[in-house]
């Protein structure tokens, strides 16, 4: 007999609880259509590329998440700042994302954790970053 602490497989990431990049494809698909819907957010994105800020926003969640990926978008406070968007906006935006992910078999703690990461864009996309202090 050894005693060898025995190995405990290491914890899934919550970007395996959502079912890697499949399943954050899928997330992002449901997730923008309802901010597409929303009369408040939908127009500020007429004339952007759906296709690419779906793509970007697969990368950005996976590496978010703790999954293998890198994101390879512009910077975000680029992409954001002529929109010139408002907490409100940011606000409605996490509360869709909560609601689309309450259609996948999570935890509320995992739920949480996920808005808790993708918040910590949101001075970034607000353009406040520089507001600290
Ligand atoms: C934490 C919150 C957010 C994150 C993490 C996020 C992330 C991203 C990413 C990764 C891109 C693609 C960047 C690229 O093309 O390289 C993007 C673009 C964009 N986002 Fe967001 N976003 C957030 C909030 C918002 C909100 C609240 C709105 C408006 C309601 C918004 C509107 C847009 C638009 C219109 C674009 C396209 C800009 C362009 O190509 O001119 N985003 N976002």
């Amino acid at each position: 007999m050894t005693d060898e602490t025995p190995r405990t497989p290491s914890e899934p990431t919550l970007f395996d609880r959502v079912g890697g990049m499949d399943g954050i494809g899928t997330l992002i698909q449901h997730f923008y259509h309802a901010i597409l819907s929303d009369p408040e957010l939908g127009p500020f994105f007429d004339g952007a590329s759906m296709e690419r800020i779906r793509r970007m926003q697969v990368e950005l969640f996976s590496a978010a998440l703790g999954g293998p990926v890198q994101y390879s978008g512009r910077p975000l406070i680029h992409a954001h700042q002529h929109l010139h968007l408002e907490r409100t906006h940011l606000q409605r935006f996490v509360d869709h994302l909560m609601d689309t992910l309450k259609g996948f078999e999570l935890s509320d703690d995992e739920r949480y954790d996920i808005i808790t990461r993708i918040n910590l864009y949101a001075d970034d996309v607000l353009g406040s970053a520089a507001g600290y202090g």
